[in-house]
């Protein structure tokens, strides 16, 4: 969309520009438009979770601009031959029950026939025109907070090869239908600077974004931060990583100045996640009361992983 014409309509709070999550439309002086679309290929074999897990991540874009979601649309291709009716009905069933879970309504949605199964949602929620946490808007000092473990990439690549356990793969599955519902609370309360969610690029190349939007460097204290099990540790080790995982990695690097920290731990850093958690940029004096909140909401971590400091010559520095 790079190529594409700008659009300067004054109202339009977010636009295409700085790589947010959603775009942000200004209605009047209380309440701006949230607006993202996603979807994907099935990533396990269960259409319930796949309808699940594609409606969590979708819905996350919204809490990830500090929105929250107020409708939501399905759009899905699906094939008339690989997969049953019930199947199919299964798939929009998990997605309906997600965004039911959100207090969201589902209003519709378009479907055609393709051969490969697509499925997810278009959402679109509200937020509060001053309080939107844009990827712009992180400050230095601000200190940053992770709010899922890393490693669903490396756990699916495991699973593909028979690698994963069943009960590991279910550590990865209920990370991924656990909606990121702090990220609207914690913008009402205006407790936040920046988020994002993590996904496809992974914990670095999404931070990269916040730090080039906001012009700013983050320092990442890399031993904070949490993998899902470890496990994930031992699959890097035997090389179990997605090949988008290392991807990411050597699209990020020249942004990263990495120190001493092993090869390893960036390929956990950069693991393309789906339906990751929060990547939160908090003013150091709001940050026990961000960790209060996240605490009673149950987030499956809460972990301060680093800080923002005066612009550098990389954009994430490792230590
Ligand atoms: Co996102
Ligand atoms: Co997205």
């Amino acid at each position: 969309m790079r190529d594409l014409p700008q659009t300067n309509d004054p109202n339009l709070l977010v636009g295409s520009a700085t790589a947010d999550d959603a775009g942000i439309y200004l209605l009047n002086s209380q309440t701006a438009l949230v607006q993202t679309l996603d979807f994907f290929t099935p990533i396990c074999d269960d259409p319930y979770l796949f309808g699940q897990i594609a409606a969590s991540n979708s819905l996350s874009d919204v809490y990830a601009m500090g929105g929250r979601p107020i409708t939501a649309m399905a759009i899905a291709g699906m094939p008339d031959t690989i997969l049953s009716t019930e199947q199919i009905q299964a798939i929009f069933r998990g997605g309906a029950d997600m965004v039911k879970q959100a207090g969201c309504s589902l209003v519709g949605g378009h479907t055609i026939k393709n051969p490969e199964p697509i499925y997810g949602l278009s959402v679109t929620g509200v937020v509060h025109p001053d309080r939107y946490t844009a990827n712009a808007h992180a400050k230095i000092g601000d200190v940053l907070i992770l709010t899922k473990p890393l490693g669903t990439g490396i756990i699916s690549t495991a699973l593909k090869q028979d690698k994963c356990s069943p009960e590991l793969n279910d550590l990865a599955i209920k990370s991924m239908i656990t909606l990121n519902t702090p990220g609207a609370d914690l913008a009402e309360l205006n407790l936040v600077n920046a988020c994002t969610d993590v996904t496809g690029f992974g914990l670095l190349g999404h931070l990269k974004e916040i730090c080039a939007s906001s012009n700013i460097t983050a320092k990442l204290n890399c031993e904070q931060i949490p993998a899902i099990s470890q496990e994930v540790h031992h699959f890097i080790a035997d090389d179990i990583v997605p090949g988008g995982t290392k991807k990411n990695l050597a699209t990020v690097l020249p942004h990263v100045k990495t120190n001493e920290v092993s090869h390893a731990t960036q390929l956990l850093l950069a693991d393309a996640q789906t339906s990751g958690g929060l990547l939160l940029s908090v003013p150091q004096n709001n940050v026990a009361k961000v960790l209060e909140i996240l605490k009673s909401h149950q987030t499956l971590c809460a972990v301060e992983i680093g800080n923002m400091v005066s612009k550098q010559d990389t954009f994430i520095v490792l230590c």
